[in-house]
């Protein structure tokens, strides 16, 4: 085997990764939501979910297929100012608390991609349309009016995309920890909502592959890798344990 001949596959791996809005432009925004405790289970490092984070918290706001659109334009916390206590409490990054690690890594990921549009155009409209979005879902709400909770018991993953379904309309994409080996039972991790670029809710449904890997983290290796929920498989929801 000549190393030349893998050439082009290699180049047709890194290509969608490296090319900007202008060739990759997107059509739809993913509202990405997590478990915390998930969270803390799939991190390398130690992980402690903060006292009174007790619910689900945006991950977040993400120009599908786009990514890395503008590196030199830099997170700047003084941006976000006027809306940093609800950032602190829905958008925590509970691998790191107390830093803007995470903000900073959405920013740069997706949120300079994300400013092609007018209505997020800048951190401050970004970070707040995100926080908007989220409280509109209320998916904390929803889970429990439908009697969804984190406990011991297992769930199907049809109850919970059902209960979603009927109450926002639109499907949502679930997504699970993967089981490790010897273990039947998948763990919930993130739920994804997708929108039109004017905000209204789509079905995540176009084009998903029955399993679909979403990686987030890079470099830091905050966030590895979850799939869409197996439907042949329970469901754990783990209470939250705080450490501290
Ligand atoms: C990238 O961001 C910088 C800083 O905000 C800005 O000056 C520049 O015009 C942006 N570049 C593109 C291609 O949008
Ligand atoms: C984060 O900040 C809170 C409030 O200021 C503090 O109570 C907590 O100990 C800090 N956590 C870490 C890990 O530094
Ligand atoms: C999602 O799909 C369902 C079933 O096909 C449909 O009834 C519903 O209107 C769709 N929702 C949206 C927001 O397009």
């Amino acid at each position: 085997m000549f190393a030349w001949m893998l050439l082009p596959l290699f180049v047709a791996l890194i290509l969608p990764e490296t090319s900007d809005c202008a060739s990759h432009p997107w059509h739809l925004l993913i509202l990405s939501q997590q478990w915390p405790q998930t969270v803390c289970l799939m991190a390398s490092e130690a992980c402690k979910v903060p006292r009174a984070v007790d619910y689900w918290t945006v991950h977040g706001l993400w120009p599908k297929r786009a990514q890395m659109c503008n590196n030199s334009w830099h997170f700047d916390i003084k941006n976000v100012e006027d809306i940093l206590s609800d950032m602190e409490q829905y958008w925590p990054d509970v691998i790191h608390p107390n830093s803007t690690q995470l903000w900073k890594h959405e920013w740069q990921k997706h949120g300079t991609c994300a400013a092609t549009l007018e209505t997020l155009d800048s951190q401050e409209k970004y970070f707040s349309k995100a926080l908007d979005l989220y409280r509109n879902l209320d998916l904390n709400s929803v889970l429990q009016k439908s009697n969804i909770f984190p406990s011991s018991k297992y769930y199907m993953v049809e109850q919970i995309e059902n209960a979603l379904v009927s109450v926002l309309g639109a499907t949502p994409k679930i997504q699970c920890m993967f089981p490790t080996k010897g273990v039947s039972v998948q763990t919930l991790g993130q739920i994804e909502f997708c929108f039109t670029k004017e905000f209204q809710l789509l079905n995540c449904t176009e084009g998903v592959p029955n399993v679909h890997i979403s990686r987030e983290g890079g470099q830091h290796n905050t966030y590895s890798e979850y799939a869409v929920c197996d439907r042949s498989m329970q469901v754990s929801y783990p209470p939250i344990e705080h450490l501290y």
